[in-house]
């Protein structure tokens, strides 16, 4: 990176009425402010988008498949997940505790937490949090034809 003298850096800078506020400004290699419309072309390559995957008939035939046993894993795509019924509500969570990287096939659900069996550590079942760790948690969308899995993925160049 090249010294520039203060003249110089403050060349590139917009007027003050167009200042952002300092936390959402960012700049380029070249030390210059990237503008919104640059910010904008910026997200539109890349970007996180979701990916619905169908993995069961109905929310009805869901329950009865968990009525037995409400923690089942299930392979949905390329990902090994957890289907989870507790208080009459359904989850999918990754089978893979963030902790140490145990299976969660064997946990218990209390209080809205599903349960590691290997620590006792706890994650909240809608946002994943506990324990300063995140679980990953997925939505599930109904649709006519059944229960969709929405799993997010990295985009390059909106792929
Ligand atoms: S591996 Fe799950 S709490 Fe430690």
């Amino acid at each position: 990176m090249s010294k520039k003298s203060s003249a110089e850096r403050t060349k590139n800078v917009p007027p003050a009425t167009t200042y952002k506020p300092y936390s959402s400004r960012s700049y380029n290699d070249n030390e210059n402010l990237v503008t919104s419309d640059d910010n904008d072309y910026i997200s539109s390559m890349f970007s996180m988008k979701i990916k619905w995957v169908w993995f069961a008939s109905s929310k009805i035939d869901l329950k009865e498949q968990l009525k037995t046993q409400s923690i089942k894993p299930k392979k949905i795509g390329s990902r090994l997940v957890l289907m989870v019924h507790h208080d009459d509500e359904l989850f999918l969570v990754k089978d893979k505790c963030p902790h140490q990287g145990a299976s969660l096939t064997n946990a218990t659900c209390e209080d809205g937490m599903i349960v590691c069996p290997w620590h006792r550590y706890g994650f909240d079942l809608k946002t994943g949090r506990g324990a300063g760790l995140c679980l990953d948690t997925y939505p599930i969308e109904e649709r006519d034809d059944g229960l969709y899995a929405g799993f997010e993925y990295f985009s390059w160049f909106g792929e």
